[in-house]
């Protein structure tokens, strides 16, 4: 397997970094995770915009320019021969140097791979469990940093508890997901948290934004409290790797009947249909 490196393209096999790398010590570092359905990049524009500007905000300097960048990760899928449905894992550090919390002199390290990922077919067509907890990160969420130490937390949390993802709040309205961004339908409107710093600003969210419209459903960037939360009429999650994912139930409270909503089946078709 071939890997994209700062250097070019290097056998995964020799790919090692120095222990003191700023990725490991201080999650000094952003990433990206983009989709490939049938051997192509889906979004890919939406995602190397939000790298770039992930990098500008942590005044991270990546090692090719955006140009440079659209070139190499087409050679990437070329490269390693992927025709099938997989996803791209990008991150760039901020280098190796001598442990110190100030910026190094050091120019960033960054790694790109493929890898196969088959569509969850099972869960897009009967819905996912969910749980709530406080939205316990910090308040720069729209960049896309490494240090997901509390979005780990909160997945595993969901996964102990027999669900899949975990619906986070703060002071009781409704972020998004530990790994996903969340949408409820109220009498025939969506609503999702709007882009501010306390979200991922995901690139479906962007995408079932412009499908929405499309569709003629009206759509609202207004934040939603837990009670409207549990009161929806179908609620639902977005993101790169769980597409346009039902959720059935939230806590306790099994939304509506239990089955994955009308609109949100609109909306996965609009999407399979877009994502070819
Ligand atoms: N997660 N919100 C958070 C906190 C995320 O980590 C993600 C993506 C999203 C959805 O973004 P997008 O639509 O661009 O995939 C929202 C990726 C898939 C991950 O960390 O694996």
């Amino acid at each position: 397997q071939q890997v994209l490196t700062q250097n070019g393209f290097i056998d995964k096999n020799d790919l090692y970094y120095p222990f003191e790398e700023r990725g490991l010590q201080f999650g000094d570092g952003i990433y990206e995770v983009i989709r490939i359905y049938h051997g192509k990049y889906y979004l890919l524009n939406e995602h190397v915009e939000r790298l770039y500007r992930s990098a500008e905000s942590l005044k991270l300097k990546l090692p090719f320019q955006k140009s440079e960048m659209y070139v190499y990760l087409d050679e990437l899928l070329e490269i390693n021969q992927i025709s099938s449905d997989a996803k791209v894992y990008l991150q760039a550090t901020r280098g190796s140097a001598p442990r110190d919390h100030v910026f190094p002199d050091a120019d960033a390290n960054l790694y790109a791979y493929a890898q196969d990922l088959a569509r969850p077919l099972d869960k897009l067509e009967n819905g996912v469990a969910t749980i709530t907890r406080p939205d316990i990160r910090w308040q720069n969420c729209y960049i896309k940093s490494l240090n997901l130490l509390p979005n780990v937390m909160m997945k595993q949390e969901a996964k102990e508890h027999g669900c899949f993802e975990t619906i986070l709040h703060r002071d009781n309205v409704v972020t998004e997901c530990s790994s996903s961004n969340a949408y409820i339908v109220k009498d025939g409107t969506i609503y999702t948290h709007p882009e501010t710093n306390n979200i991922l600003h995901g690139c479906v969210r962007l995408r079932v934004k412009k499908l929405v419209k499309d569709l003629n459903i009206p759509f609202k960037e207004e934040a939603f409290t837990l009670s409207q939360l549990h009161d929806a009429d179908e609620v639902f999650l977005s993101s790169s790797t769980a597409e346009v994912m039902p959720i059935t139930k939230v806590d306790d409270t099994v939304i509506q009947d239990g089955t994955p909503g009308k609109i949100t089946k609109a909306i996965q078709q609009a999407y399979e249909k877009d994502a070819g």
